[in-house]
């Protein structure tokens, strides 16, 4: 018999009409931002923490968790149980729905640990896509999930990948760089009952804009009278405002309204951990128990969702945060830690915001001044710049930015904040 040829071209063959994948916009903008020689280069891209020296900053708590772990003969390298650890998920959802939440005494919250926030997004998305009692019989075409528009880039991608179907809803509107309200209003008014609708629980990626509390009633008000679903995507908790609780105020009211709904959380940002991969999904079950709808149904089929796609959830991340979420002194520690954060940001949006109000008097792109620039929460702001002027900002400024005007606010230090607040200047009257 004939040995089995070993052609080389055979084997390339198989997959010859691959076709090339367009790469990431943000990280091509920061490997474009790594290959620029200029000295005063300012990278506005990436949305990860930078301390004002421009470095990573590794929370103080976290360091101190890590010393502990790294001292703990008793622990092992054993699978997790497949939901995850324990200390982990029995205090996440305390974390974004309150300790004395009834939906948590009530049993009804399940909490399964996740691969960080996009992970979270994925199950939420599949979840919804099998089990959501609207979409039974229904094609991925009629499974929509209404997106605000703009989102974080790779909300559409995950939801499509997971059988569901991005649309989106006005959300930004581009004259006032502020919330579309009324468009908004109408749009969940005008939406089949018992949509789905992808919420940022707080710090809107990319635009920074956040309802009020009182337009997170009205908001609320009519998810309650038409059944809407509420898919809260809360991956800024804490570092939005620096207070934890404030940032969880949306998802909390539309708890104690009884609207359906589910949290995806991340841990990247508000405890640094971006590389961890620690999160999780919650849902909120209609009630505790086997029965139909109940709590430990729907815990069932998140471990099979976990089973099928990694088998056994990391450890590393969720033994530090289930640490700090357990240990009094600690949790205090990073409320503290978070604040440092959070504030640094606040300081730059006014820190910039003055120098282009005070300083070089730059016209403003919107009617309110440069107002969006304090109001914004978060970590990025939607600086109101169009392509032309962003590509100025990357191309002669050496400022690295995304083409939609969305700037990291973390990568603004006291060192280059008057840099870029120059370049800014410059690109707005068409001089840089
Ligand atoms: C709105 C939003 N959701 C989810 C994520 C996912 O983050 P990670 O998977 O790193 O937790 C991000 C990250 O930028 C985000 O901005």
């Amino acid at each position: 018999m004939a040995a089995p040829s070993s052609s080389s071209s055979a084997a390339a063959d198989v997959f010859h009409s691959t076709p090339f994948a367009p790469p990431d916009a943000i990280f091509a903008l920061t490997a474009g931002y790594q290959a620029d020689p200029f000295d005063k280069k300012v990278n506005l891209g990436v949305g990860a923490y930078r301390d004002n020296n421009g470095k990573p900053f590794v929370l103080p708590v976290v360091r101190k968790a890590k010393q502990i772990l790294a001292n703990d003969d008793s622990l092992d390298h054993e699978y997790l149980p497949i939901g995850g650890l324990p200390a982990f998920t029995n205090a996440t959802g305390k974390l974004i729905f309150g300790a004395d939440s009834p939906a948590i005494k009530e049993g009804r919250v399940v909490s399964i640990q996740t691969i960080s926030g996009t992970g979270a997004n994925h199950y939420g998305a599949e979840f919804l896509a099998r089990f959501y009692e609207p979409f039974k019989g229904k094609s991925q075409a009629e499974k929509v999930i209404y997106v605000s528009n703009p989102t974080w880039a790779n909300h559409k991608a995950i939801f499509s990948s997971c059988g569901l179907t991005p649309v989106d809803y006005p959300y930004y509107d581009p004259a006032t760089i502020g919330l579309a309200l009324p468009k908004f209003l109408d749009f969940l008014r005008t939406a089949p009952a018992q949509s789905v609708f992808l919420l940022h629980a707080c710090a809107h990626n990319p635009t920074g804009v956040d309802p009020t509390r009182e337009q997170w009633e009205e908001i609320a008000a009519i998810f309650k009278e038409k059944g809407h679903f509420a898919f809260f995507d809360c991956a800024y908790q804490g570092f939005a405002s620096g207070d934890l609780d404030n940032d969880a105020w949306a998802v909390r009211y539309f708890v104690s309204q009884s609207i359906p709904l589910l949290v995806c959380q991340s841990y990247a940002k508000n405890a640094g951990l971006y590389g961890e991969r620690i999160g999780a999904l919650n849902l909120v079950a209609s009630h505790a128990g086997e029965g139909e709808g109940g709590a430990a149904r729907l815990r069932s089929q998140l471990l099979v969702l976990q089973r099928q796609e990694i088998s056994n959830p990391p450890t590393f991340g969720a033994r530090i945060v289930g640490m700090i979420l357990n240990d009094d002194d600690m949790f205090e520690q990073w409320k503290g830690d978070i604040k440092t954060m959070a504030h640094r940001i606040i300081a730059m949006r006014e820190k910039l915001h003055d120098l282009l109000v005070n300083t070089y008097k730059t016209p403003a792109p919107g009617p309110n001044g440069w107002d969006h620039v304090v109001k914004q929460i978060g970590m990025f702001t939607f600086t109101g710049l169009n392509p032309e002027q962003c590509k100025a900002m990357v191309e002669r400024g050496h400022v690295y930015m995304t083409g939609n005007g969305r700037i990291s606010m973390a990568g603004l230090n006291e060192s280059n904040v008057e840099y870029v607040a120059e370049c800014f200047d410059k690109a707005i009257r068409g001089t840089l």
